[in-house]
């Protein structure tokens, strides 16, 4: 009977990660920032392995958002350069997994190089379909918004809109919206990530910074979603 409840355990479909606390992490241990992001970004290779096993299908990571272009040039041409190195070194373990890559966000900023590596990356894992594995790397959910309602606009669509006329022109329309979203080290907000499709996402927080968050945390947090009552808004059953 404990092990029928276990296989009927509920996984999400989509699991959201906003990756927080790789600058913490490096101050606590005198480090420089990069460090904290590069430890980050081991973490997250490991992650995809571990997220696949699980059976979820969906897996997005909040990379760098519309916001940390304010960040110190030096952190962000760094930030830039590991996502270079990610899809120069990574990308074949992850098609070797089953999954596929796929980049969120705008295009515009990002430099030309990159983003042909992004388009490169996204083409040579198409085929693959066991997890999409979803970078969110100049997102905003508000830009999101506003990309879709201009886009919408352009199409002269004939009024009333509905919901699903404006979800066609987000970054990734066929992408479900997040059952859980975990942020690490101990923030408690959204800080505009999936901001329209998290209106009814589970939430889990944890105090642990990004790099120090293990397969252990994982297992933690996705326990505590199999245990929530989802209702969407409606009754009690
Ligand atoms: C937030 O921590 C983290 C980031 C802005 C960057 C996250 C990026 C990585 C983990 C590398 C990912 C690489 C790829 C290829 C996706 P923070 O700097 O805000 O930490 P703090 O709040 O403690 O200062």
């Amino acid at each position: 009977m404990a092990e029928e409840k276990k296989l009927e355990k509920k996984v999400p479909t989509h699991l959201a990660i906003i990756l927080d606390g790789n600058g913490r992490w490096a101050k606590k241990r005198n480090l420089p920032r990069l460090m904290g992001h590069r430890a980050g970004l081991r973490k997250l290779e490991n992650m995809v392995r571990l997220v696949k096993a699980r059976g979820i299908r969906y897996f997005s990571v909040y990379a760098f958002s519309t916001e940390n272009w304010n960040r110190p040039a030096m952190e962000v041409t760094g930030l830039m350069s590991l996502f270079r190195y990610y899809i120069r070194k990574k990308v074949d373990e992850v098609k070797a997994e089953g999954a596929r890559i796929r980049f969120c966000g705008r295009k515009d900023k990002l430099p030309e190089d990159l983003l042909k590596q992004m388009r490169w990356a996204e083409d040579y894992t198409k085929d693959q379909n066991i997890l999409d594995f979803i970078l969110c790397i100049n997102y905003g959910g508000r830009a999101e918004i506003l990309d879709a309602v201009n886009s919408l606009i352009a199409s002269k669509p004939q009024a009333p809109v509905t919901e699903e006329d404006l979800r066609k022109y987000f970054y990734l329309p066929d992408v479900p919206d997040p059952d859980l979203i975990i942020r690490t080290s101990g923030e408690l907000r959204l800080s505009n990530f999936w901001l329209w499709e998290s209106a009814y996402s589970e939430y889990y927080f944890t105090d642990i910074h990004w790099p120090d968050f293990d397969e252990n945390e994982l297992d933690k947090a996705l326990e505590n979603y199999a245990g929530r009552e989802r209702r969407y808004g409606g009754l009690k059953n």
